[in-house]
């Protein structure tokens, strides 16, 4: 239930819940726009309902835009795959990225088709976010190389980009600027998720990227959401979701293509789904619950390749059940095995999303091989899952503090001394 005005307009508006943000990071919020607005917080409760302008800027200061290219880069792959079929190969293609952020995931699935030889003629892409500030990178279409984390996007950096330079007062800075071709396939648009009316009079989309978006919304919200999703998809086409997000839209009737690293999604009224749909209202909730503690000593992996080499990847496909994919990822990632650790975490968290420990080992694993953007990733949903890990909490405070994002680590730890606290009163 939200407690704030603030928290009450997010939630109505945008269908944010907060817990998925924390309240110390909202109410650090809430204390920046009191300061730029010179109000005190029962005067900015009636000016919030008011001003649009400032309810622009709150959303503006909570959305999360992080994405970069080609993320989990295994579900573009397999789209162009899908779409390689004859049957479709001879259309005209309707794609929708809701939410594009900074417009990097738009791009991608506009390059990867074209890398298809799909012809720009053929893809009309409608990308769509809440947040006004992030289209506009999206459609200036110039990024620096953080931008591009893995090897397909440094791939696309030299067939689609050409660098420019951008001078500010202070320095010149060389950007990678898309080329217009790709520009040209995509459209634009402010909108928000919830809005059922969005696209009053388009055709429906053949595929959709809706990633990284449900995981904040509340249940009601996402729900709203999901069912907006299934009326603006074709009944044959599909719908790409983040790696979290996958329960939420089976619980709804969509239905998982089953390829490891991927998370697609056919549509619950798709040939041969129907009983998928009838069946989905049953489907039970997972309960969020933490099954196993990691062993102490998981904070200090080292890297043992010959721990991995001994290691068959045939072993991680083998029929195991989510726990024992969990037993394995933890005794392997003891023995310095991270590779094939890694594997079985992710095969724990394809059988098993909501379990907040699998996040965590995936996570641990990833700072042990000195990921930090995976492993802050990991930490955050653990984080989302159960707010009250400590661990996670502590992990993530140092790896902020590392990195010299020192609001965000001094928040965390404010969280942490607050639980510390309130365990020590506990009886
Ligand atoms: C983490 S980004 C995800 C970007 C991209 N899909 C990805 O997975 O990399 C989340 C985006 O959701 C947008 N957003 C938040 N609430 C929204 C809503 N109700 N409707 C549309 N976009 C929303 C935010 O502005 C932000 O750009």
């Amino acid at each position: 239930m939200p407690v704030t005005p603030v928290e009450t307009f997010l939630q109505q508006a945008i269908g944010l819940d907060s817990a998925s943000i924390g309240v110390e990071a909202l109410q650090h919020l809430q204390n920046a726009r009191l300061h730029s607005t010179g109000l005190d917080a029962s005067d900015y409760a009636g000016f919030l309902h008011k001003s649009p302008e400032e309810q622009a800027q709150l959303i503006e200061s909570v959305v999360v835009t992080e994405t970069w290219f080609f993320r989990n880069h295994l579900s573009f792959d397999f789209i162009a795959e899908w779409l390689q079929q004859p049957s479709r190969r001879s259309q005209n293609l309707r794609l929708l990225s809701l939410p594009c952020a900074t417009g990097e995931e738009a791009y991608s699935l506009v390059m990867t088709l074209l890398n298809q030889g799909f012809s720009p003629a053929q893809l009309s892409l409608d990308a769509v976010d809440i947040s006004v500030q992030a289209l506009r990178v999206a459609q200036q279409g110039s990024y620096r190389s953080s931008a591009f984390r893995g090897e397909p996007g440094r791939q696309a950096q030299q067939n689609f980009f050409h660098l420019v330079e951008q001078r500010t007062a202070l320095n010149t800075e060389v950007l990678y600027q898309v080329k217009p071709a790709v520009q040209a396939c995509i459209h634009w648009q402010q909108g928000n998720i919830l809005d059922a009316h969005l696209f009053p009079h388009s055709a429906l989309f053949d595929v959709i990227f809706c990633r990284n978006l449900l995981i904040y919304l509340t249940k009601k919200a996402s729900a709203q959401a999901i069912n907006n999703l299934m009326r603006w998809l074709k009944p044959t086409g599909l719908l790409c979701v983040g790696h979290a997000e996958r329960s939420l839209v089976s619980q709804a009737g969509f239905v998982q293509v089953t390829r490891p690293g991927i998370f697609v999604c056919q549509h619950p009224h798709a040939a041969g789904n129907e009983a998928a749909v009838r069946t989905a209202s049953k489907v039970p909730k997972l309960a969020v619950r933490s099954p196993l503690r990691p062993s102490p000593n998981l904070t200090a992996f080292q890297p043992n390749p010959a721990a991995t080499a001994a290691v068959m990847p045939s072993e991680v496909e083998a029929s195991l059940s989510a726990m024992q994919h969990l037993e394995q990822a933890q005794k392997l990632a003891d023995q310095g095995a991270l590779h094939v650790a890694l594997q079985h975490c992710q095969a724990f968290l394809q059988q098993q999303p909501e379990i907040a420990e699998g996040h965590f080992l995936c996570a641990l694993i990833y700072q042990a091989r000195h990921d930090e953007p995976q492993a802050e990733r990991y930490f955050q949903q653990t984080l989302y899952l159960q707010p009250n890990h400590e661990e996670a909490l502590r992990h993530l405070m140092m790896l902020l503090q590392r990195q010299g994002r020192t609001a965000q680590a001094t928040s965390l730890q404010q969280r942490l001394q607050r639980l510390r606290s309130l365990a020590r009163q506990s009886p």
